[in-house]
This record gives structure tokens, sequence and C-alpha cells, in this order.
């Protein structure tokens, strides 16, 4: 039935046969067997379908939870779009739909393939269920549709249907759907048609993919564009012109919420202008022209009947609230996270307490209050200082940044202790990385408490005729995961990155980092440079006032001879010699900091020469190079270049990783384009832009396959200056850069 798609027995003698098995498993629950029907998670999703490659990948969107927030995404939209604060900027507002979204590809007005969105690159495919969907036309309506046309929306389920659905199962004995969601998924993923076209499926159209030739000008007239063509659309998309006008309309939809008969979780604003869309562009995986306006979570109370401590992926340990299950807006909470020991803390929550929890779409619940006066309550409440997986010390970093605490405890014991070892095994296998047919969580389980894999590599060297004689597996199930893991010993950068397991450094991160780099080894070599920076970088920016753009400012003044030439001078005249340095915004009361922060890290030695140490290390190209490179990767920046540099600079990590080299072999990844002009040039822009933001210049520059670096150095292609460039275009003249006006880069990149 799912696997091989050729079902021997009908749905209702199925059914019947595995209502019967479970009867007989509660009643002797020895008997149950590892390979029993009852004890698989389900279908592999990957064989149940035919997988379509999208060819415009289907994003996901940032998310706002309050006015704020929108006001900010505006403001941002705007700066990006060098438009003034008050300029004014039309954006569509519609109903965010709690359902599964689609993709459906027209080939001169007939409907050609339908997929499921998947994991954005490739997804499902599902043609023969969505020709079933009423509000799916099979062929076009009217005229004026481009040959190619890919419609995008959402395919959902009303809350009638929903109730009359879960009703229907209770009848037949079966499970019920645990929200309208589920039941519209259950019901799209149907091997059979005939059965989804029983479903009461329907399909809001709201974006599209592929396009032959444009559609509309704007947002709002392409939508009424698929209203011609024959599609529904929202009949609550308004256009507004102004940030209180799409509050407005969020208000309204709130209000019409429980009217709809749908479910909605939320407001999606989109710049309504598609010329401006484009201009905006996506990073990583969301577009910067949108945005999901959620709506407030949902409440309710109950009982803390317990709380455990987890210990995860990164070796973080997180408290888990166990609650008396309480339905919180249709799904049933048992669990909810207590995130810290200073949040628990904050709420002195206690075993027994009656709670406040809330729950907003698929994030993990949270514990709000507890009901009831607590401030006689001590505060002082600490998660265990033994790890309680493997009893190893557990401890609050101190954070380089700030020098205080981090509010995560954490294991030290890292892939020795075996909670973190196992999720980290997991995280490896999971679908956006190894993604290995055969090896899920209960395989890695299993094989882990063997002893078989203790670390990533292991996988590759597991002994097959073992595997086999084990309950459960068999010969062909042996040789089909041999096979499976024999698939991977070749892999995407991408996906070997993100496989790693690295904080900050998801999905997205990885992409742009593989497309960064393109070769592992250079981007190895690349971090390890980064590293040698960093300490040097990190001891100015730890300083009060002091940020990127002045840490490079002192920096770039290290190289100047009257500062080389230096070699010492007492503590008490450092401030005085120091101040009358023209460093570009480091005036009087800057330098004030700095020679207290000097004087501490100097402890007995001079304060000059530890200064002087941290910005002629901290001015050593090829290292400060590296470490800019990684940081203007956009998405990535300080933190996911910190937690790179953290992760690197453990032997154990890199061990970990020569270890799994030793069978895996790292794809090279595909330059982003290699067509135009600057593609791989390194290119720095200085001075003031006029046609556009700078954040705009370097978000094309890179998906033009340019690299965008904040210092010139020899290795500087091109220096992009506008007016009032100064100290920037200076060098570049020295070193012999090519320099363009904002208008000449312009031509250049077409
Ligand atoms: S626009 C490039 N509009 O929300 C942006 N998405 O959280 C494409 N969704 O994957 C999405 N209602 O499944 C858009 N009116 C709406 C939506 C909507 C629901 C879903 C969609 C998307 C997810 C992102």
């Amino acid at each position: 039935y799912y696997n091989e798609d050729a079902p021997v027995l009908d749905d209702a003698e199925y059914d019947k046969l595995r209502q019967r098995l479970i009867a007989l498993e509660t009643a002797f629950p020895s008997l149950i067997l590892k390979d029993s029907p009852t004890q698989k998670v389900g279908a592999k999703s990957s064989s149940k379908f035919g997988k379509i490659k999208h060819s415009v990948a289907m994003l996901s969107l940032d998310n706002a939870f309050s006015d704020e927030n929108v006001a900010e995404f505006v403001a941002r939209v705007k700066r990006f779009l060098n438009l003034a604060e008050d300029a004014s900027l039309a954006f569509t507002a519609e109903p965010k739909i709690d359902g599964l979204s689609a993709s459906i590809r027209y080939e001169k007005g007939e409907l050609v393939s339908g997929a499921t969105r998947g994991d954005g690159q490739t997804g499902e495919d599902i043609t023969a269920n969505l020709r079933t969907l009423g509000d799916v036309p099979k062929k076009l309506l009217g005229s004026g549709w481009p040959d190619v046309l890919e419609v995008r929306g959402e395919v959902y389920i009303s809350l009638d249907d929903f109730a009359a659905m879960n009703e229907a199962q209770e009848l037949a004995g079966k499970p019920a759907y645990k929200n309208p969601r589920n039941a519209a998924a259950g019901s799209l993923r149907q091997i059979d048609p005939n059965v989804t076209s029983t479903r009461p499926l329907h399909f809001f159209a709201y974006a599209w993919g592929e396009i032959s030739s444009p559609i509309a000008p704007s947002q709002y007239e392409a939508v009424q564009m698929f209203a011609q063509w024959g599609f529904s659309t929202n009949p609550d998309m308004k256009l507004c012109r102004s940030t209180d006008d799409m509050i407005g309309q969020y208000n309204y939809i709130l209000e019409r919420r429980a009217a709809l008969g749908y479910d909605i979780d939320g407001v999606v604003y989109k710049v309504d202008d598609l010329s401006l869309q484009e201009r905006l562009g996506f990073v990583s995986r969301a577009p910067r022209w949108a945005i999901a306006h959620k709506f407030p979570a949902e409440k309710a109370q109950t009982l803390i009947e317990a709380i455990d401590v987890q210990v995860g992926r990164t070796g973080a340990l997180t408290p888990v609230a166990r609650l008396r299950p309480i339905n919180v807006g249709g799904v049933l909470v048992s669990n909810a996270t207590l995130h810290n020991e200073d949040e628990i803390n904050r709420l002195k929550v206690r075993v027994g307490d009656r709670v406040e929890i809330q729950r907003a779409g698929d994030v993990i619940p949270q514990v709000l209050r507890v009901m009831g006066d607590v401030s006689e309550r001590s505060d002082d409440y600490k998660l265990p200082e033994q790890c309680p997986e493997c009893g190893a010390k557990t401890q609050r970093d101190i954070d380089e940044k700030t020098g205080r605490e981090d509010v995560v405890r954490r294991c030290t014991n890292g892939l020795n202790c075996p909670a973190q070892a196992i999720e980290s095994l997991k995280h490896f296998v999971s679908r956006r990385a190894f993604d290995i047919d055969g090896l899920g969580v209960k395989q890695i389980e299993l094989f882990y408490d063997k002893g078989w894999v203790k670390q990533p590599a292991d996988i590759f060297k597991l002994n097959f005729d073992s595997i086999a004689k084990l309950e459960g597996f068999g010969e062909l199930s042996a040789s089909n995961l041999k096979g499976a893991i024999n698939a991977r010993r070749e892999i995407e950068f991408e996906r070997f990155l993100y496989a790693l397991g690295i904080r900050h450094i998801g999905q997205g991160n990885a992409g742009l980092i593989a497309k960064h780099y393109l070769l592992w080894e250079h981007f190895y070599a690349q971090i390890a440079l980064a590293r040698k920076h960093r300490p040097h970088y990190l001891k100015l920016i730890a300083i009060e006032g002091i940020g990127p753009t002045l840490a490079n400012n002192l920096i770039d003044f290290a190289q100047s001879e009257s500062f080389k030439n230096i070699t010492s001078m007492s503590n008490d005249k450092f401030f005085s010699i120091c101040s009358k340095f023209k460093v570009p915004k480091v005036g009087e009361k800057k330098w004030i900091k700095i020679f207290e922060a000097f004087k501490l890290y100097a402890g007995e030695d001079l304060i000059w020469n530890s200064f002087h140490d941290t910005l002629i290390h901290g001015s050593e190209n090829i290292s400060r190079e590296a470490y800019a490179e990684l940081t203007n990767i956009e998405g990535v920046g300080l933190e996911g270049s910190a937690a790179l540099c953290d992760y690197f600079e453990r032997k154990s990590n890199q061990a970990i990783v020569f270890n799994i080299l030793e069978h895996v072999q790292i794809l090279t990844a595909q330059a982003p384009s290699l067509e135009s002009p600057v593609s791989g040039k390194i290119v720095v822009f200085t001075g003031k832009l006029e046609k556009m933001s700078r954040d705009e210049a370097k978000a094309k520059a890179q998906g033009l396959g340019a690299k965008v670096s904040s210092s010139v150095s020899k290795k500087t292609d091109i220096l992009v200056a506008g007016p009032g460039a100064g100290s920037k275009l200076k060098k570049a003249a020295e070193l012999g850069i090519k320099t363009l006006t904002e208008d000449e880069w312009l031509a250049l990149i077409g």
C-alpha cells in the first residue's frame, strides 16, 4: 500500500485486520513483533510518490508577531529600496491559510503537473490528486495566460468538513485527525485519487512559480488574473497604502477569523509592485518582500505534573514541563518547554502548580505564568550540575562578546554524552542532511545501543551481515540499507555542512556557504584563517561603543607607519598619545573605553603592548579578509561565523569531520551565476550610493556571484565608490585596484 503502491486488499479490509491486531497486541503485549505494522511510523515519503523538482523554489515566510514588527518590516523594505521613510509604498494583505501549499503547472492552458512543497526544492508528484479538486481548473478559462504558468496556493479543508470527517472516522473506529491541516494532508496524499476525490478539499491561489511571460505589474492584479482564469482567490485580500492600513486589515481579519469557516493563522503582507519584489529578492529561504503577521497564540490553563530535563544535540539542558493534557486551540498539549533555569526562576514555577500555557502554530508550547501568588518563593532553581544522561559536568558558558553567562546550561561531554551523540546522529541522517533511506531515528537508536554507530563515520563502516541477522531486518532490508548508505558516499557540500549540526548553521546558511566557497577544502582553509583573526577582533568589539565598523577603522589605522613604529609606551602616556591618533569615529570617549579594556586584557603587561599586538595581529591581511568574507555572507553574519569558528576550533569536532571524510566525498557546489561579468570577483562598496541602498547593492552583487568584502586589499577586484568615499578609495588607488562609480558599476552588471 505505502511503499509499492500495489495494495492486495481494500482499505476497509485492511483496517479491520489492523484493528484486530491492535486488540491482540493490547491483550498480549509480549507478543508484539518489532516488524509489526503497528510499530511502523508510516510511509516512507520518498517511495510513495514520484518527485518533482520545482523550477522556482517554494519559499517560506518570515514572521512578525506585533505591530512594531510590521512597522520594522515596512521600514526595512523602504531602506533596502532606498526610499524615504515617508515614501508611499503599497502592500497587499490577505489571510494566511493554515493548509498545505501546492504548485500546479499549466502548459498552454492545460494542467500538466502538480506538486507538494516538499523541502522547497523538490516536492511530491500529486498531479492526479490535485486534478480532483473543484477549485483547480483542468483547463484555464479566459485568455491571456502565459504558455507556462505555475500557480501556487494553499490546499485546505473547511472546519465543518473537518468535523464531519472526524465523525466518520469515529464511526469507522478510526483515529481522529488532529486538525484540519492534517486532515487535508492525509486526503491529498492518498495513493488512490478516487479517495482524494471524495474528500472536501479546497484551494486558494495566491502566488506563482515559473511563468514564461509576466502576468501583471502587481501582486494584486496577478491574483485577479488567477480569478479570471478559473481559480478561487481569497475575498479578504486588500490593497493597503500605509502601515496603519495593513494593521487595520489585520484586525479586521482577526475579528472575522471565527466566521471564515476555515483555519487561518495570520495575515500575509506582500509588496504590491512586482518590479520592487524582484529588486528585493530573497534571503536564504524567505522573500524580503513579504512577511506573515501571526495571530496571538492560543492560551489555556492546566497542571504541571512533573519537570523533566532533556539534553539536546548541542548539549543544551532544557527543562520540560509535563502537563495534565489539555486542548489548546484544537491541539492536545501534554508538554511545554520551560527554556532554561533563568526562565524557571523568573516564573518561580514548581511541580503541582496550575499554570497558563500558550501554543502558537507549530512551535513548542510555552509556560506563561503560574496562577496564584508566588512572590514568597525563592528563585534559585538550578538545572543539575551533572548531566542527567551521562553524569558529566554541566556549565553555562561565558559569552565572549558580552562577558555575561549564557542562559543555556550545557553538558560538557560533547559526543561522549549518549544523548548528544544520539541527537547528533539523528540530525546527521535527517531529511535535509544525509537523508539515508531506511536509516531513521529508530535504527540509529538501535545501532547506537548495540555500539555499532557512535559517530557519523561509523555509519559507513556498518556490518550488513550482522544487520541482516537482527530481528525485523533480514537479507533484503540489510542490502537495501547498504545500497542507500553507499549512495551517500558522495554528498553535496550543503548537505554535509548542515549535517554536522553546527549552531546557527541551518539548511539556509549551509546553502549560502556552499554557494560562496564552492569547494569544501577551500571553505575549511578559510575558516582556519578566520579563526586566527577572530580573537583579536573579539577583543575590540567586546569594548563598549566599539562595533564592527570602529574595530575595522582601528585595524586599518594599525597599518600606518606612525602606529607600527611605536614599539613601546608607558601606561600613563597611553591615553594622551592614542587620543591624538586620527582614527575615523574614534574620539576621546572611545579611547577611554579602549584604555580601560586593554588595562584588563594586559594584566601585568604594558597596555600598549597588548593593544599594539591586538591591532597588528588583527591587521594580518589574509586572516582578516577570510573573517570579513565569512561574516559578509548574507544570513551567516557574526553569529553564524562565531559558531563555525567555535565548532572547528575543537579538536574533537575536527576528528569527527576527518573520520567522515575517510568514507565520504563532498561534491563541489555549483556557482550561482556563471554568466555574470562579476562572478567570483571580490567587490567592495564605499561612500554613499545614490541609486540603491548598500544592502540592495550587496544582495545584487552576491546574486550575480560576486563576493562582497568590507575592506580593501590586494585581493579586491573592484571598488565601487560613491560620493564621500575616503580611506578605502585612497587605498584602492595605491594598490592600483579598478575603481568604478555607481553608474559604471550598474552599467557593468547590466
Ligand atoms: S505567500 C514566497 N500567501 O505559508 C511566499 N503563503 O509560512 C510564498 N501560506 O509556504 C507564500 N497562506 O504554504 C503566501 N496568503 C498566503 C498564504 C501563504 C498560507 C503558507 C504557504 C507558505 C507558508 C509560509
